[in-house]
């Protein structure tokens, strides 16, 4: 806690949230290689579940980097303050607002990870680990991102020269090349069902 900031006792709380929105608010994260699908399957899963009428919010590695750290770099520093931003928004987002919060950013360092962990309470994170192996991202290469990463019109481009630390124990483990997208939306849907339920 910063020195002199007294945080206000706002009189409507997370369990009213919840009891209003008729849901548990909590963090979905999609984390892995660009290309790899994740801001595609959070897309998917996003549409089924305002379908069942559960308020929710997605964030994306574009979006975030359009706005909120249009002032940061691809740097192992700069990537660690990226996600802690976009942590402690989703973690507003989750305590003052009630939603289920879907976020798909590389993230691709086990410590930033797990302070997102620490910043929003690991009763309210999900990691997805987003596996489609790089041969395939390269190959399909959506953004023609990977072909200037290797050209080196693109430095720190994650997976060419900057590392991708492989999630050891995420609750999800999926590769977009061997399902749909669909297919992949179902399997976090199913996975999140009880959690959504209120408690
Ligand atoms: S990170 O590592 O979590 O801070 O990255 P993130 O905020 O998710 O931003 C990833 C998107 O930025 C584009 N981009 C790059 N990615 C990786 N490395 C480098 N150097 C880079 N430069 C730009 C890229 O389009 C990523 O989008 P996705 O959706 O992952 O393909």
């Amino acid at each position: 806690m910063q020195e002199h900031i007294i945080p206000h006792n706002f009189s409507v709380d997370i369990e009213q949230l919840k009891a209003i929105k008729n849901h548990n608010p909590f963090l979905i994260w999609f984390t892995g290689l660009s290309g790899s699908g994740k801001s595609t399957i959070a897309n998917a899963l996003n549409q089924s579940l305002l379908e069942k009428k559960i308020h929710t919010c997605i964030l994306d590695g574009d979006s975030v980097r359009n706005g909120l750290s249009n002032d940061l770099t691809f740097s192992p520093e700069d990537r660690r303050e990226n996600i802690r931003r976009i942590a402690e928004v989703a973690s507003l987002m989750i305590n003052h607002a009630g939603l289920v919060v879907l976020g798909a950013f590389i993230s691709p360092y086990d410590r930033d990870r797990k302070r997102i962990k620490e910043i929003v309470g690991s009763d309210k994170y999900i990691e997805v680990y987003v596996s489609t192996p790089l041969e395939v991202c390269e190959q399909q290469d959506v953004k023609g991102l990977y072909k200037k990463a290797r050209a080196g019109l693109i430095k720190d481009f994650t997976g060419i020269d900057a590392p991708y630390e492989i999630p050891r124990t995420p609750d999800l483990e999926i590769n977009a090349s061997t399902c749909t997208i669909e297919e992949a939306a179902c399997i976090v849907l199913k996975y999140i069902e009880n959690k959504l339920m209120r408690d």
